[in-house]
């Protein structure tokens, strides 16, 4: 199971390289709009500074803020050539799915984001999305239980072989992580607070004082 880090902080990625839990990288508008950048170049360069921290076989998805078909494919090439890691994330809409037929024609990788139902990871898919971002937590919030969502995607691009590999966003909670391991996803891309929370356990913690304690007790 891959982990992505759904961050634009670079301090976040390292931190995640350093528990072995990095295997790509999501950012959003908003995760971007949380760092030190203020116009178009700095984002540019902000991207290429996550590329760098990036091994070979790993990715950023950085995404359009565009709606009009045109002007996705314009900014779309753009952010697909500041580096190739760069996977291009696209929001699920009509010029949306137009626009993921278009990079995969061009063979320029797509992340199709927003998903929210079955039906929209089913036409990602089929216009040749390299991942699918369905979100979790934001279906929760509106109590519709994510992981359904997630598990019935599994099962339909297994029953035709499609190449999409779900990337679960909008990741909340250390459960939503383990369940969806055991759904089978490709990847989870989680904040690193919650990753945290998937290493601790209060018994933990009590176990390993009372170990030092007895410990110190004896050997002076
Ligand atoms: O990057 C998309 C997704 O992970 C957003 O998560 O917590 O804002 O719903 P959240």
């Amino acid at each position: 199971m891959k982990f992505f880090i759904d961050t634009a902080n670079l301090k976040e990625i390292d931190e995640a390289r350093s528990l072995g839990m990095l295997n790509g990288v999501t950012t959003n508008p908003s995760l971007i709009s949380k760092e030190s950048v203020y116009n178009q170049k700095e984002i540019y360069q902000h991207y290429i500074s996550i590329c760098k921290r990036l091994k070979n076989d790993e990715n950023v998805s950085a995404e359009v803020i565009s709606s009009d078909y045109t002007d996705m494919i314009q900014e779309g090439e753009k952010l697909a050539s500041l580096h190739p890691k760069i996977v291009v994330k696209i929001p699920m809409t009509k010029n949306g799915v137009m626009a993921i037929k278009y990079f995969f024609r061009k063979k320029i990788k797509t992340n199709c984001t927003l998903i929210f139902s079955t039906g929209q990871a089913l036409v990602a898919a089929k216009a040749g999305a390299d991942y699918v971002s369905p979100f979790l937590g934001r279906l929760d919030d509106v109590s519709y239980n994510g992981l359904s969502l997630i598990k019935e995607i599994k099962n339909i691009y297994d029953n035709y072989y499609f190449k999409t590999k779900i990337l679960a966003a909008s990741i909340r909670s250390p459960l939503h992580i383990v369940e969806c391991a055991k759904i089978g996803v490709y990847a989870v891309t989680s904040p690193i607070n919650v990753i945290y929370s998937l290493l601790n356990h209060p018994l933990t913690n009590i176990g390993l004082a009372r170990f030092i304690k007895d410990f110190k007790n004896k050997i002076k």
